[in-house]
């Protein structure tokens, strides 16, 4: 039987890196980048058909898929940090675009989302918890997943907690934290901020099966509802950010001393505290693991 096609949106970035370098076993594999050419012959995604695609662009999007005609189109594009213009314009607007082609071409989406759409009030949070977004990329993030929904495509909305690892290079937040350390400036990690810490690989890993099976998320009987097409997927174990960087350093082979632990409370800041994520059911429904940070981080060297 010929391979199936699948489309990774942001597949330049760090996760999307990763689902395209999975997905090439059973797969053929389209992906796109901005602003970063990818080098086949560096990471190993040769045979991968790279395109350009700025997601803000409805009518380049709509082009795009018309030509890959994907079965599957794995949408991890998005702007993270960024300013209110850009979530507004690659996080809402994008997605709206390329759900509404996805939707137009009758291509199954996997649409990544994140667990800052709560408010960390909570904690825990199950699908069908009502989002409450109070940072401007949680509400572009949960504005989008609106997008989706109105978009009719057969969805899943994955929502996901921190994403780390190490290959082929060190995750944006990590190199933060252990640059930091070794250049003597260390970072102050709050200890009151609770996340799921989700390795990529794994991540990766679980969008893949999911884009192999015809899943569609919490399903709704009588009307469209918040939590239609969402699937918590993060890892086993919650921890502070504070708690996660000491592992992180430990694991990178820094000390972790001089790490300063401070109070997302008491910071002046507007920031979600408790994110955790209960992925009860995607751990029915994948065969793929989702480890907490020591079991990757204790079977793994960097
Ligand atoms: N990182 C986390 O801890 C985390 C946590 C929860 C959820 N998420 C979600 O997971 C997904 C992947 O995150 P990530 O950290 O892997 O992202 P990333 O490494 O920052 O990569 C972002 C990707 O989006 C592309 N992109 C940005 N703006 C675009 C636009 N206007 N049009 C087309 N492509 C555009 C980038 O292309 P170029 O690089 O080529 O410019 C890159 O491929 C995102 O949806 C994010 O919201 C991330």
């Amino acid at each position: 039987m010929p391979k199936q096609h699948m489309l990774v949106t942001g597949g330049s970035g760090y996760l999307g890196g990763w689902v395209v370098r999975l997905a090439r076993a059973n797969w053929r594999v389209s992906a796109t980048f901005l602003t970063r050419p990818v080098d086949p012959d560096v990471n190993g995604e040769r045979g991968v058909n790279w395109r350009w695609l700025d997601v803000r662009d409805a009518a380049a999007v709509d082009a795009l898929m018309a030509d890959v005609h994907p079965d599957v189109v794995v949408h991890t594009a998005a702007s993270n940090p960024g300013e209110d213009a850009d979530f507004a314009a690659t996080n809402v607007d994008g997605t709206r675009h390329v759900a509404r082609a996805a939707r137009g071409i009758g291509a199954r989406l996997i649409h990544i989302s994140t667990d800052v759409i709560f408010d960390g009030e909570k904690g825990s949070y199950v699908e069908e918890n009502l989002p409450q977004p109070i940072t401007p990329y949680g509400r572009s993030k949960a504005l989008a997943e609106e997008e989706v929904r109105a978009s009719e495509a057969e969805a899943v909305i994955v929502r996901t907690s921190l994403i780390y690892g190490w290959r082929p290079r060190i995750d944006r937040h990590t190199s933060w934290v252990v640059e930091g350390l070794r250049a003597g400036n260390p970072p102050h990690l709050f200890t009151d901020e609770l996340r799921c810490p989700m390795w990529v690989e794994s991540l990766a890993a679980a969008v893949v099966e999911l884009a192999g099976t015809t899943y569609t998320g919490v399903p709704s009987i009588l009307q469209r509802r918040h939590s239609d097409g969402a699937l918590h997927v993060a890892g086993a174990q919650s921890l502070s950010r504070y708690q996660f960087g000491v592992r992180l350093a430990r694991f990178h082979g820094v000390d972790p001393g001089p790490i300063v632990p401070a109070r997302s409370r008491e910071s002046g800041l507007v920031r979600p505290l408790d994110c955790t994520l209960d992925c009860s059911r995607a751990r029915a429904l994948l065969r793929t693991p989702l480890p907490g940070v020591d079991e990757v981080l204790g079977q793994h060297t960097p």
